[in-house]
């Protein structure tokens, strides 16, 4: 146990999130939607993989962690980010960055130092973050800019600024449906024994786009992220907006040959297929569906400004000159960023304005793939 009470040690952990599931599943009469699953395996207080004590983020397994992001990787992510970010600020008339999902406060550190170096500070930075372990680390690792960075749970009624998100629409939780033998299900979690396991119901809901072919086919639909970026169009009155997220458009994202879907989990840097074991101590995660997010967002009032792949994006925010000036070892990290095989292609940004005149945003200039939303 920890100083707070809450169980660290990874066995009581995960038997501690399996009964608080467990109990979620009976007042559910017995069958759960995967999505609540999902949220209470990534989310509940104290238990959730997000919202216990243990390490996640890192470059090795033996840091503890399960996987590692882009400002882990380089510093030159963030540098690079808040070169784009400085030109929204710009071009938005406005003030204030938002982060969500700040992680270990990487990035904003990156970000911070960035602007500072330029002489650009914004008058605020928020960030607002599911995770109350995360957000003590972060508040540690951003000591420096402590007069500049806050914390909300809650987001005013109206907001102007630039928000920015790394990899936190993927950890927004998914529904999963199922088609077999030409009828649709959503797959939902019950207890069998002392373990939990699968089971479908017949439904109404489908993919946004038909599945081409008879064929058995397992996929995701994501509610609740774009139910997360409606909330931010109703709230942004005037400001920017960019994800940064592994994902494709919808014709990728819903192909016949994609059968088994997206859906991953990551523990100890191994990737597996089955989040109904070890639950509290793996992240779960689905790719984004890019076109989904899009259409959301105009739904919401913005325009979508942009949409390239991450390695794109570096590039045109001003990659070369940094490579450049930074040491062997540094730009060997640096370049997992953009190589194909790495972050390069998988990795997507899109860029939103509301509220705004839109223009083309310096990470967008070469590579733009917004038509092929
Ligand atoms: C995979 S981590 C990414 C962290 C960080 N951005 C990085 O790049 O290292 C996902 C983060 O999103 C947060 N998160 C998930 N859903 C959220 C939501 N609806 N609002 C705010 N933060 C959220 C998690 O607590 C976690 O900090």
């Amino acid at each position: 146990m920890d100083n707070a009470g809450v169980t660290t040690e990874p066995s009581s952990l995960t038997s501690a999130l399996q009964s608080r599931i467990a109990q979620a599943i009976a007042a559910a009469g017995g069958w759960l939607p995967f999505d609540q699953f999902m949220a209470l395996a990534l989310y509940a207080p104290g238990l959730g993989y997000y919202a216990n004590e243990t390490a996640k983020f890192g470059v090795l397994p033996e840091s503890g962690s399960d996987f590692v992001t882009a400002p882990e990787i380089s510093p030159i992510f963030g540098q690079l980010v808040a070169a784009q970010l400085a030109e929204a600020l710009d071009r938005t008339n406005t003030h204030e960055i938002w982060e969500f999902g700040a992680g270990t406060g990487a990035l904003a550190l990156q970000i911070l130092d960035e602007l500072a170096a330029m002489g650009r500070l914004p008058a605020r930075y928020t960030i607002v973050d599911l995770s109350g372990t995360l957000r003590a680390r972060q508040r540690l690792r951003l000591t420096p800019y402590g007069h500049l960075v806050r914390w909300v749970d809650a987001l005013p009624e109206a907001m102007e600024g630039v928000i920015v998100g790394n990899e936190v629409l993927d950890a927004m939780p998914v529904q999963l449906l199922q088609r077999t033998k030409g009828q649709w299900f959503e797959r939902g979690v019950v207890v069998q024994g002392d373990a939990f396991a699968w089971e479908d119901r017949p439904t109404e809901l489908r993919p946004p786009v038909d599945i081409a072919g008879p064929h058995d086919y397992l996929t995701e639909i994501h509610r609740q992220g774009e139910a997360f970026i409606h909330t931010l169009g109703e709230k942004l009155a005037r400001g920017a907006a960019l994800f940064i997220d592994y994902g494709f458009g919808e014709s990728e994202y819903y192909h016949q040959q994609r059968h088994m879907g997206t859906l991953v989990c990551h523990h100890q840097h191994q990737v597996d297929s089955d989040p109904l074991v070890l639950a509290g101590l793996k992240d779960i995660t689905a790719h984004v569906n890019f076109t989904g997010t899009a259409v959301a967002a105009q739904e919401a009032g913005f325009e979508v400004l942009g949409y390239t792949s991450q390695a794109h994006f570096l590039i045109n925010c001003g990659l070369a000159p940094r490579m450049d000036a930074a040491n062997l070892k540094a730009r060997s990290m640096a370049s997992k960023l953009v190589m194909e095989h790495e972050m390069g292609e998988l990795f997507k940004v899109i860029a939103l304005s509301k509220g705004v005149a839109p223009w083309a945003p310096l990470g967008f200039v070469r590579g733009d793939r917004t038509h092929r939303l």
